[in-house]
């Protein structure tokens, strides 16, 4: 009974807050982004979800030893019971051909008993099974992928109990489908063989919370492969939590993401760091699993479990660090404070109670201090160290993290329980969404999704007004190649115009060329092409008809006139580039 009354509680209260931070909540309409019911499979992932995944220890030398061991691990350790489920095998776990029937087969050297008897296994340990594929027709490794298999291939994953799938999007430029057809498809099937299954978008980072991710999926990836170095982790966590795919206005990406959808920034890197000193490797650890923990990120964690030390197994379970990042009321923590390489982050908690994380990712030792201002309270504030599972005390106005060397942090949970307190006023959806009657001006929106070098607004990359043949433009673009960089639309738009020319400082030979795409790259929607353009082209102008988009990505990319290779120093203009809505 208290369970049922915690549970609807819970549902409540996540549903109000889905439909007050991203407007989910509403039916499909011409004025919202991502315009969908709430997802009905987003009880899949209530919080982010917890496993294990092969692919950074071992990349494609996984086996039914190897995993097997690790499913053991995950028990033996207490990584279960601290609430990691899902074991995910990644790619190169399949045969390099499908079988008679078309179906796909695990590789019969390395899993002699096949899929479902390592299922089978997974699940006696109590745990959920988790496996990877892609949507070309090969995946990374050149093994077979799903495209034009999507239905048998769902039915086979349900037939051997598969509870998760990672779906990787290499090669996926040659389906001709958007990303959000291809993952609508794949949710299809698995809505066809009845068995409860989290989806989770593997594709770089291409945008999945513009182009609608939360439609199909539980989790979509932020950003480029994480590797076992530091520089990578913080890079990965700012995919999520920074400004590293979007614009600052959005200070991350933590908007986007609630209970039932979450940002991926990639898996876990935790006991893999190449630190040669013991004492930093920690720090490390700690930083990276806290940083996960603060962004609401799914924790797959990615090291060798057999070989785990003690000191990796208590960071992946320490269990008040775990808590912030299941806390159910599924807020993504936010920056409340940057001085270059010292960071603040919030998370407000279901229970009245903030996390916070005081984040040293530089070299240099640094004391670090949150205000109450910062994170909205005031007077004396009781302050917990969740590493270390202590009160501190009671503190008025700020708590100061003394010394912080390499990789230093604290996590803190501050604050009385009682109210949850408000989060950050997410950033109105007219403000990067083509909603407006009439005439919009794109730069007049924060754009939601980058890529490479960042757009200058108003101005030329290099800082001066916009002009072409002596007309001066107030609005627009200054891009360097490449540039990539997309707005969140809805269906009411009618018309694309705009002026395109080189520059007027790139004195250089090199090509440029501008292209609008409906959606990401992957799905090849070329609404407009300038074609090849030097410095002495003329200005090209675009009026092209919009329909059925659902977000537009602006292109700008040099060429090297003589060998076609690409050229980083060109530099482009879009003037004046406005969306038109006649009703
Ligand atoms: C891509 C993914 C990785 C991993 C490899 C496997 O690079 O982003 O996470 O799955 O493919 O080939």
């Amino acid at each position: 009974m208290a369970r049922t009354i915690t549970r609807n509680i819970s549902l409540a209260l996540l549903i109000a807050f889905c439909i007050v931070l991203s407007g989910c909540g509403r039916t499909h309409d011409k004025n919202s982004i991502n315009a969908a019911p709430y997802p009905d499979h987003a009880y899949l992932a209530p919080t982010p979800p917890m496993g294990w995944n092969s692919w950074n220890i071992f990349a494609k030398d996984i086996d039914e030893a190897r995993i097997k061991a690790a499913a053991d691990s995950m028990v033996s350790s207490g990584m279960r019971d601290a609430g990691y489920q899902y074991l995910v095998l990644d790619d190169a776990w399949m045969a390099p051909e499908r079988d008679e029937k078309g179906a796909l087969q695990a590789d019969p050297v390395k899993f002699p008993k096949g899929m479902k008897d390592i299922g089978d296994y997974i699940h006696s340990k109590g745990l959920k099974f988790g496996i990877y594929e892609d949507r070309a027709y090969r995946t990374c490794q050149s093994l077979p992928g799903s495209f034009g298999h999507e239905q048998i291939d769902m039915a086979t994953f349900a037939a051997w109990g598969v509870d998760y799938i990672k779906m990787d999007s290499c090669s996926a430029e040659g389906n001709g489908r958007l990303s959000s057809e291809d993952y609508a498809i794949y949710r299809q099937y698995i809505e066809e063989t009845g068995r409860p299954v989290v989806l989770s978008i593997s594709d770089f980072g291409n945008a999945a919370w513009v182009w609608g991710g939360k439609e199909t999926s539980q989790l979509w990836r932020t950003g480029w492969d994480i590797r076992s170095w530091m520089d990578s982790v913080y890079a990965c966590g700012d995919c999520s939590g920074g400004s590293h795919r979007s614009h600052p206005a959005f200070n991350g990406l933590w908007q986007f993401a609630g209970p039932g959808y979450w940002n991926d920034p990639d898996m876990l890197q935790v006991g893999n760091l190449k630190i040669e000193d013991e004492k930093v490797r920690a720090s490390a650890n700690k930083a990276h699993f806290g940083l996960w923990c603060m962004l609401a990120a799914p924790l797959m964690a990615g090291n060798d479990l057999p070989k785990m030390t003690d000191t990796v197994r208590d960071i992946l379970t320490a269990p008040e660090v775990i808590a912030v990042n299941q806390d159910e009321r599924g807020v993504q923590g936010y920056k409340v404070f940057i001085d270059d390489k010292l960071e603040v982050y919030n998370k407000p908690l279901t229970d009245g109670t903030t996390a916070v994380l005081l984040l040293n990712k530089g070299r240099k030792k640094a004391d670090i201090t949150v205000t109450w201002e910062m994170i909205g309270l005031s007077r004396k504030q009781p302050v917990r160290d969740l590493w270390e599972r202590k009160d501190l005390g009671t503190f008025k106005d700020s708590f100061t993290a003394k010394g912080l060397s390499e990789h230093g942090s604290m996590m803190l949970k501050i604050g009385k329980k009682g109210k949850p307190i408000p989060t950050a006023p997410p950033v109105p959806l007219e403000k990067y969404t083509i909603t407006r009657q009439g005439v919009t001006s794109l730069a007049d929106l924060y754009y939601a999704w980058r890529d490479h070098s960042t757009p200058v607004y108003n101005r030329t990359f290099g800082g001066n007004p916009i002009r072409i043949d002596d007309k001066t433009f107030k609005k627009g673009f200054g891009c360097k190649s490449k540039a990539a960089f997309m707005f969140a639309g809805t269906e009411r738009a009618d018309r694309l115009m705009g002026t395109v020319a080189l520059d007027e400082s790139y004195q250089g030979d090199n090509e440029g060329r501008f292209r609008i795409f409906n959606e990401d790259f992957f799905g090849n929607r070329v609404i407009w092409d300038s074609g090849k353009m030097t410095k002495d082209s003329p200005a090209k102008e675009f009026d092209v008809e919009l329909e059925d988009y659902r977000c537009l990505m602006l292109v700008f990319e040099g060429r090297n006139t003589k060998d076609g290779k690409q050229a980083n120093d060109v530099l482009g203009v879009f003037a004046d580039p406005r969306v038109i809505a006649d009703d």
